[in-house]
């Protein structure tokens, strides 16, 4: 069940993930959290992007060393929650382009539906990296690469901060080319389709609504 997931249970992601779960975190610090915890997340997710090796100049003398290669990656956030990891990702990989694509939960059936598609141009050339702080049914998150595969991109990976068995088995059974990036994964949905224990609404917990 747990192929092609990627657990991140790095001490830091693990702490910081613990901080945000409790329910008297206030917003500031919730969005803090958020944004260090995904800035560490970058450095997982990153992990086997191309390289190819170029002529630098040091002040000493010339050399060959590695940068990045290829087009820019994309970060696909799925509104509004995806934001929160977003901005931790861009201070990490500030030269990648981003889409946005607005799906919101129907709350009686549960499923997606979008009502926002905004993508850079080239897809086809670039490694997509879509982000949504909870991957719970799994159906905004199956939408979304439903979405993007049709732009057929080099790569997809998902990345959340918290699934649970359901989010899981819904998405590899939609999706099973996709990675998962999470750092925790919670014991399961309640009938209203959170994460228990989870950490409660992730939107409402990073904006500050209710
Ligand atoms: N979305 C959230 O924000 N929280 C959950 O627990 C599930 C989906």
């Amino acid at each position: 069940m747990t192929s092609n997931v990627h657990l991140i249970d790095h001490p830091l992601v693990q702490h910081k993930l613990t901080l945000m779960r409790n329910k008297e975190a206030s917003t500031n610090s919730f969005r803090r959290l958020l944004n260090e915890l995904s800035t560490l997340m970058a450095y997982e997710v990153t992990r086997d992007m191309p390289m190819q090796e170029v002529e630098v100049e040091t002040p000493l003398e010339t050399t060959k060393a590695k940068v990045i290669d290829g087009k820019k990656l994309v970060f696909v956030s799925i509104l509004r929650a995806g934001g929160g990891i977003l901005d931790g990702m861009l201070s990490v990989v500030p030269g990648a382009r981003v889409g946005h694509i607005g799906l919101y939960r129907d709350p009686k059936t549960l499923t997606a539906v979008e009502y926002y598609f905004k993508m850079p141009h080239s897809m086809h050339d670039r490694d997509v990296v879509i982000v949504d702080p909870m991957l719970a049914t799994g159906n905004s998150a199956i939408a979304a690469v439903e979405r993007i595969k049709e732009l057929a991109p080099k790569s997809i990976k998902f990345v959340c901060l918290l699934t649970c068995p359901e989010g899981i088995r819904a998405m590899h059974t939609a999706h099973p080319d996709v990675p998962i990036y999470t750092a925790a994964i919670d014991r399961q949905l309640n009938e209203h389709g959170y994460i228990l224990p989870g950490l409660g609404d992730a939107g409402d917990r990073i904006f500050g609504t209710k």
